[in-house]
């Protein structure tokens, strides 16, 4: 019996972020032997839509061209194992949750695929009450799980609307001034066509222009980066490019930027655009935080080496984060600033350095104002080294 055929259906595949409320949670069993198979099917058929598989090959198959919530699975299997199985799965789609079903004696075995993220481990014969439980559990996390990611895309996004909307509108605001000297020196000519200052005046208002073309350039160059893409980059172009958008709020609010980028860092590898948000949304707090402040207004932005880390700091001099906050300040939706404020801005933060494998971590600055550091793993050894 084909283990793909069993099921029958011709269900088009789901994707995963297609999670519907009234959807029926699908589990697939996969065992080599059909007593066990069916059994489990006549249990959970009522509440779920079952999928049949006889391996490890035909278990892949159907979790690639299916929305599989959860995976039952024997543990010892002729060809590849139930742990195989697993580690495979937590490596595609982590969010599947996996019980080991185990024979007599196969603890150890259980425990091991334990810590290789397997939900639970029951031991066969199992009892129904106690499986139709760990199921119940583990679509529960799954569910949970698939929440969690959809709430951070949501922020996400909003977030890089929430910064587009500001860099277009610090664009705006910085072509006023080029543009009135232009409409200026126009007018000085209108009135005086004769004027021994001609050329020097277009001379002006061509420098003018071409400053007005290069606000739009770098502006149109980050609208037109999308997240999504995996390279290898420097924490220093992250920099750059951030202080380069953030430069209208930063002359604006007369914040006094140091920056701190020694060439010998290690490169990272990730999505830049993620990274290049996350760093903005520091570096506007930043600057908010000491909107209404008397001088200084200081903005400290600095990359180092640390073992095989790449890092990255963020420290003002405003008033610092109170101990109480310092948790929440990461929530989703916290925010201090009223209708000013979204609170998405460390929420994504977190959620890019947890998708990069780093950290970020909030300390109060010994200038008194807030610092938060950022660590990557290091991809490569240093840049100059390779390059050298
Ligand atoms: N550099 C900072 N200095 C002081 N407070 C800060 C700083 N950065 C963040 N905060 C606090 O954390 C809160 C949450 O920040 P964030 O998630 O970016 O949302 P928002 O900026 O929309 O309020 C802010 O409202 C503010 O109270
Ligand atoms: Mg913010």
């Amino acid at each position: 019996m084909s283990a793909v055929g069993e099921h029958g259906g011709t269900t088009q595949p789901v994707h995963q972020d297609q999670v519907s409320a009234n959807k029926r949670p699908r589990i697939l069993v996969v065992d080599d032997e059909n007593g066990p198979r069916q059994a489990l099917r006549l249990l959970l058929k009522e509440e779920y839509e079952v999928r049949l598989a006889v391996d490890v090959i035909a278990a892949l198959q159907i979790v690639d061209e299916n929305d599989i919530d959860l995976v039952i699975t024997d543990l010892r299997m002729p060809r590849e194992t139930g742990v195989d199985l697993l580690k495979q799965l937590k490596e595609a789609y982590p969010d599947v949750e996996v019980i080991i079903l185990t024979g007599y004696g196969e603890l150890e075995t259980a425990m091991k695929a334990v810590e290789y993220g397997a939900f639970a481990y029951l031991e066969k014969p199992f009892d129904s009450n106690t499986m139709l439980q760990q199921v119940h559990a583990g679509l529960e996390k799954h569910r949970r799980e698939l929440e969690r990611r959809r709430l951070e895309r949501l922020a996400l996004e909003a977030n890089r609307f929430d910064t587009l909307g500001r860099a277009v509108s610090g664009m705006l605001h910085d072509l006023g001034t080029p543009l009135s000297v232009i409409g200026g020196n126009i007018d000085m000519i209108i009135h005086n066509p004769t004027d021994p200052d001609v050329a020097t005046r277009l001379t002006t208002m061509k420098s003018q222009v071409r400053h007005c073309t290069d606000i739009i350039r770098s502006t149109m160059s980050f609208l037109r980066d999308q997240p999504s893409r995996q390279t290898l980059f420097s924490l220093n172009d992250v920099v750059a490019s951030c202080l380069e958008v953030a430069q209208p709020l930063l002359r604006r609010q007369r914040v006094a930027v140091t920056r701190d980028t020694p060439v010998d860092i290690p490169c990272c590898t990730g999505d830049f655009v993620l990274v290049r948000q996350a760093v903005l949304n520091l570096i506007t707090n930043a600057c908010h935080a000491m909107k209404d402040q008397d001088e200084p207004r200081d903005l400290a932005v600095s990359t180092w080496a640390e073992g095989d880390r790449a890092c990255l700091s963020v420290a003002d001099t405003g008033p610092g984060i109170p101990e109480a906050s310092r948790e929440k300040v990461f929530d989703t939706f916290f925010t201090t600033k009223g209708d000013e404020g979204t609170g998405l801005g460390l929420a994504v933060v977190k959620y890019v350095m947890r998708r990069h494998e780093g950290n970020v971590t909030l300390r109060n600055s010994p200038d008194g104002g807030a610092l938060f550091i950022l660590e990557f793993p290091a991809a490569t050894r240093r840049t100059t080294e390779s390059q050298r």
